[in-house]
């Protein structure tokens, strides 16, 4: 049995008294794939011993894992990237306006966003770079009936350009374009595993609703954008080096809060493969 404490009354919960790592029993692997679907992000508290192979390990109880193709990897574990941030690399940013510090589902321009994501500190700052998460689902549950109703019928197209394209040399550009072409999702997707309904649209990566004039389409997607970031959908988590967090990225949507001036935050994470959203 897992020791479950909940952070708040929607999303959110820590597990306690385990030490996560690749050989845990199916039955644990099972309880905990239960608590994710549940609690939607689950946190586990001093995993110091995770290494990344043990980190890859873990993962891979869920299922396989994916590759990222524009952020780098641990040069021994290509599933795993690393998301650092520190002085030299705000350097950089102004070349490129790339960072987690946007409301987003991870890689929701795959035809088969992650399932989940599994995220370990490395390196913390001494203050600030908390991670936030919402819960989509009650972000669609907190609107009207008629706009539900109303969006359900609805597909978004969602592209890695937005985003990651000015971080892509130019000469590569036209061949990632053409291995992740931008892809259409239903505006709302459903949780394979409860059938909940689940708002599914995110800043950095969704460009346009299908069939809508652009400036309808911008005014629509501000809305749901700034509905899905009420505080009350939210938790969240102030980390320590081993902390880990495990989240279910079809019915969430996190935010790398930015506040930690000059100081250096070192992340690794991993992402199991989904499937098609419908
Ligand atoms: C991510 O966006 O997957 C990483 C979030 C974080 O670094 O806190």
């Amino acid at each position: 049995m897992i020791d479950i404490q909940t952070l708040t009354s929607r999303i959110g919960a820590e597990v306690q008294n385990i030490k996560i790592g690749g050989d845990l029993d199916a039955a644990t692997v099972q309880e905990l794939r239960r608590a994710l679907v549940e609690h939607k992000v689950l946190f586990f508290r001093e995993q110091d011993h995770l290494t990344p192979a043990e980190h890859v390990a873990f993962g891979r109880l869920f299922g396989d894992l994916e590759t990222h193709p524009f952020i780098g990897a641990h040069p021994n574990h290509p599933e795993l990237i690393i998301l650092r941030r520190s002085p030299d690399m705000r350097a950089q940013r102004s070349r490129s306006p790339y960072g987690e510090n946007f409301w987003h589902s991870d890689v929701s321009w795959r035809a088969e966003p992650s399932f989940g994501s599994i995220l370990r500190a490395v390196e913390v700052p001494p203050m600030g770079g908390d991670t936030l998460w919402a819960d989509m689902e009650a972000a669609f549950a907190g609107l009207s009936s008629s706009i539900q109703e109303a969006l359900k019928s609805l597909r978004a197209v969602h592209d890695f350009d937005k985003s990651f394209g000015p971080t892509i040399a130019p000469e590569n550009k036209a061949a990632m374009a053409e291995k992740f072409p931008p892809v259409e999702h239903p505006l709302v997707r459903t949780n394979p595993d409860t059938g909940a309904s689940v708002l599914y649209v995110n800043e950095p990566f969704t460009s346009r609703i299908v069939g809508m004039e652009t400036r309808e389409s911008d005014a629509l997607l501000r809305m749901l954008f700034s509905h899905a970031s009420r505080p009350e959908y939210q938790c969240r988590f102030s980390w320590r080096p081993g902390s880990v967090a495990f989240w279910d990225n079809r019915s969430t949507q996190h935010y790398a809060c930015d506040d930690f001036g000059d100081e250096t935050r070192v992340m690794q994470r991993i992402t199991i493969a989904g499937d098609s959203p419908y």
